[in-house]
């Protein structure tokens, strides 16, 4: 048969915050397909990119006092770092802040522009006058016009499901600056949507999608179709609009593209040619996996501007549904939302691709990751039953024939029907049932374990260790469980390359299937998986609560408000308690060159153990309430323990206590005029 041409995406990870186990769930379902595609003999390319542009990241670096590229850079060196210990299989991981984005995303939107496709309207929207930029939905809070619940996002309240526009709330601040926003006008870019009705009626019934989502989508599309806004006013990171200075792409416009461009920069060093995959005349099937909350970005939006620009459409978008961990949605307060690293200083990795391999269907379904099911489906099935006919074989072969296997199989049957499955099988894995395929891989490792409990292989080496009977019956164990690592091979690869080497085989391909291992002789046999200790799931949940209660500031940039009351998720008291609190005195306050914001203050907080005067440099944001000079000598308090943070400005070396909407009004914490620098404050 010919080999298929494949290009394979998963969603792009934005590149403001690590992985966690929400993303590798994707990125296993989607590394799966792919390596069962190479097996096969496929030649099928799997890319990816980090997603680095808009407002978050802009925010987010100039908090760190970093560059917005110096942020994504780091970041993206982390991703990978992540991907690969979990072993994803990448052909390429590129950037959407790269030039090869940059040249396509302006390429297709003078495309758009040339077709018509591009409307121009001026809007007004809410406007942060300190900071100086256009606010989304999400970054104004304020009182909820129908319940009076304060601390409601601009769009919708938490506490009532109310929803209305952002200038409807009551006493709307922007959560940036703490100011009240205006309403300003500002002119924008649409994607004219609306024209690609028919298109996308045809397009999204053409067997492209998963039923539930075309069903979804016919809904909308019968519905009122709304031009898109795929433009965004300065400041913001991204790409500049050609010919309109200070208007940029938003972000979900070049995300997309980034899938070409990942690819496009893959083909610069190897033979693949771009067009072979783009072109409208493409032989290539091009599939996008991706969570089920950016379905309309990639199944209305995209393929219309592939169709406008001239390139050709995804032969399936396959969505999935969210990862729920025990039960609930993911919490980091519960220490169940899960970075990979934490996962990777406790767990292996494959433990987790199994598992999410042996609940993954091909709908849209949430899959629940239950903390107990999980440490016992691992071992149960991979160190009891399929670890298990490996160890439960090899020694005898290794000591009584030297490692070498018998030239016949004792039972030719069982290894023939377990090689019979493999059309099933396969076919599983290739329409993402991969729980049914793992079912009956399974259902083959019982038989196999069936089969050496009634041979007893144990007992006949008791007498006779060296009989031929005792080599034959080991070589069909130990061919069974060939067959059944070939079959894991695209969930488990480093299981399979460990049992390759106990093997001495070369890399099973899917064709393994067909053939049988005889009169060959094999390595010493390994350990190959070791069981999943409870204790260790429960360090990995504790060390994530730890993270969230030492990293608040990362919390509320990163965490949605978990409750109606609009505060952030609780804190342990001892998380509190670490606080060292203590009282400084200005010993000098001065303007930061270049910064908006910031004073830099010099503090007096006493004196050490051996009368060392301690002194400390810090940068605070209440330039728009202080004047310096009216700063020095007096007294306030400082967090004294938190870690010096690396600002564009300098090293901060704590963080004094300040409050307020912004503005004008910031108030420095000042403590009794009788307190002494260096004074401990509870
Ligand atoms: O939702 C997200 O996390 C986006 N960063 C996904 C982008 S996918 C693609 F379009 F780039
Ligand atoms: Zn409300």
């Amino acid at each position: 048969m010919k080999a298929r041409k494949i290009l394979v995406t998963m969603a792009l990870p934005y590149a403001n915050g690590a992985i966690h186990l929400g993303h590798l769930m994707e990125a296993i379902q989607t590394d799966i397909w792919v390596r069962l595609q190479k097996m096969r003999g496929n030649d099928c390319v799997y890319v990816c990119a980090d997603d680095a542009h808009g407002t978050a990241i802009m925010l987010s670096a100039e908090k760190q006092g970093i560059s917005p590229e110096q942020l994504i850079d780091g970041v993206k060196r982390a991703h990978q770092q992540d991907y690969a210990e979990f072993l994803i299989g990448f052909d390429n991981f590129h950037s959407t802040h790269s030039e090869e984005n940059r040249e396509l995303s302006e390429s297709i939107y003078l495309a758009l522009d040339k077709n018509g496709h591009i409307a121009r309207r001026a809007i007004s929207q809410l406007f942060d006058p300190e900071k100086e930029l256009f606010l989304a939905d999400r970054y104004i809070t304020g009182t909820c016009p129908k319940c009076k619940t304060p601390g409601q996002y601009g769009d919708n309240c938490e506490a009532c499901g109310s929803t209305y526009s952002p200038s409807d709330l009551i006493d709307p601040r922007s959560s940036i600056s703490g100011a009240t926003p205006i309403e300003k006008e500002s002119e924008h870019f649409f994607f004219d949507l609306p024209q690609f009705r028919t298109m996308l009626q045809q397009w999204t019934r053409s067997g492209t999608l998963q039923d539930a989502v075309a069903n979804k989508l016919s809904e909308w599309l019968d519905d009122d179709l709304q031009q898109w806004d795929i433009s965004r006013d300065a400041p913001y990171f991204g790409f500049e609009i050609p010919g309109a200075p200070g208007k940029y792409f938003y972000v979900w416009l070049d995300a997309p593209i980034g899938y070409m461009a990942s690819f496009k920069n893959l083909c610069a060093r190897t033979d693949y040619k771009f067009e072979d995959y783009w072109s409208p005349e493409s032989d290539a099937e091009l599939y996008h996996f991706i969570g089920k909350d950016i379905i309309n970005f990639h199944t209305l939006f995209w393929p219309a501007m592939l169709t406008s620009a001239g390139y050709r459409t995804p032969t399936a978008v396959y969505a999935h549904g969210f990862l729920t961990v025990d039960g609930t949605k993911m919490s980091k307060s519960r220490g169940t939302f899960v970075n990979a690293r934490t996962y990777l200083d406790h767990l292996h990795p494959e433990y987790l691709r199994y598992y999410l391999a042996a609940k993954l269907g091909p709908g849209i379904d949430d899959l629940d990751l239950n903390l107990e099911d999980f440490a016992l489906r691992v071992n149960s099935d991979l160190v009891g039953k399929v670890v298990n006919i490996a160890s439960r074989c090899a020694g005898f072969i290794t000591k009584g024939f030297s490692g070498r296997l018998a030239n016949k199989l004792d039972d030719a049957n069982l290894i023939a029907s377990m090689q019979s499955a493999q059309q099933e099988i396969g076919q599983y894995f290739e329409q993402r049932e991969y729980s049914k395929a793992i079912r009956n891989i399974m259902a083959l490792a019982d038989h196999a374990n069936q089969y050496i409990n009634d041979k007893q292989p144990w007992v006949i080496a008791k007498s006779a260790p060296d009989s031929p009977e005792l080599q034959r019956i080991c070589t069909t164990g130990l061919n069974a469980f060939r067959l059944l690592i070939c079959y894991l091979k695209p969930v488990l690869p480093a299981m399979a390359a460990k049992a390759e080497a106990f093997l001495n085989v070369e890399p099973l391909q899917w064709d393994a299937l067909n053939s049988q291992l005889l009169d060959h002789t094999i390595a010493q046999f390994t350990p190959l998986m070791t069981r999943v200790e409870m204790d260790k799931v429960q360090a990995m949940i504790d060390a994530t609560k730890q993270e969230f209660n030492q990293n608040s500031s990362a919390v509320s940039t990163t965490v949605a408000v978990e409750d109606a009351t609009g505060f952030e998720p609780e804190i342990e008291f001892d998380a509190f308690s670490r606080v060292d609190l203590r009282v400084a005195k200005v010993l000098a306050a001065e303007h930061v060159e270049g910064a908006d914001k910031l004073l830099q203050l010099t503090l007096d907080l006493g004196s050490d153990k051996n009368g060392k005067p301690i002194q400390r440099t810090v940068f605070s944001g209440i330039k728009s309430a202080y004047d310096p000079a009216t700063l020095v000598g007096r007294l306030t308090v400082i967090v004294a323990n938190l870690k010096p943070r690396k600002m564009k400005f300098g090293m901060s070396e704590g963080m004094i206590l300040a409050a307020g909407p912004g503005g004008k009004e910031i108030w420095l914490l000042e403590p009794d005029a009788n307190t002494q620098p260096g004074m401990r404050i509870t």
